[in-house]
């Protein structure tokens, strides 16, 4: 299984998959839809951890600085996911359907998702869950009629950029949060289907 080419893992009807991995991966890994038992403070306190290297280098993310209202806001433009190792929540990543009242024309097509929010605990980066919690929101985005996925991250933070391409997005264009953030941010999208090119 390839990032840019996702195995489309089983997803059951109430949006959980258990996803089986060997190596360097995490062993049981699940992902299943956010719940009213999640703590948003425990939610806020990971993502500010894992966005706290991009702070470290200057980069105002949202995630590095949001609040816990900000983090309830942002669950609540879409569908949000966590990934839980063991029975702990070690990521999560928000799921967004069209946005007709995007700034970002990109954001407001009919068959464009797109997905925000997405964090994974220090301690378990570099082991499969951010590709587990990338594909859950592929297969159920596709479920719900997506043909494409669409993100938008810090133009100097080409290591991530490098690292969507190689999960098939291309960049196609521009947007600018300032002054929540710092910087202007790189629109990036694919083709869910077949992950080719679609700008
Ligand atoms: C982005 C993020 C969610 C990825 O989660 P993860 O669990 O570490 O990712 P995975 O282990 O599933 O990575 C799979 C592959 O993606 C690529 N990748 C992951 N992190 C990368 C990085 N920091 N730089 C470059 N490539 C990376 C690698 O090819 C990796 O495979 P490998 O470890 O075998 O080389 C995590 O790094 C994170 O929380 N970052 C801080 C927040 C952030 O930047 N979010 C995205 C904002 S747009």
């Amino acid at each position: 299984m390839t990032a840019g080419q996702p195995s489309h893992p089983p997803v059951s009807p109430d949006g959980t998959d258990q996803i089986g991995r060997s190596a360097n991966s995490v062993s049981h890994l699940s992902v299943r839809p956010l719940s009213a038992d999640d703590g948003l403070l425990a939610l806020t306190s990971l993502v500010h951890s894992a966005y706290a290297p991009h702070a470290e280098r200057g980069l105002r993310f949202w995630g590095t600085h949001q609040s816990v209202e900000d983090t309830a806001e942002r669950f609540s433009t879409g569908q949000g996911f966590v990934a839980e190792v063991d029975g702990e929540v070690v990521g999560t990543i928000t799921l967004r359907p069209p946005q007709p009242e995007s700034p970002v024309a990109l954001y407001r097509l009919a068959d464009v998702w797109s997905f925000c929010q997405f964090a994974v605990a220090p301690a378990q980066k570099r082991r499969g869950v951010g590709v587990a919690l990338h594909e859950h929101a592929l297969v159920y985005a596709s479920s719900l009629g997506a043909k494409r996925m669409a993100l938008d991250t810090a133009t100097p933070a080409t290591g991530f950029i490098r690292m969507y391409k190689s999960w098939g997005y291309e960049a196609c264009g521009h947007c600018d949060w300032r002054p929540h953030t710092n910087y202007v941010s790189t629109l990036m999208v694919r083709d869910i289907a077949a992950g080719g090119s679609v700008c």
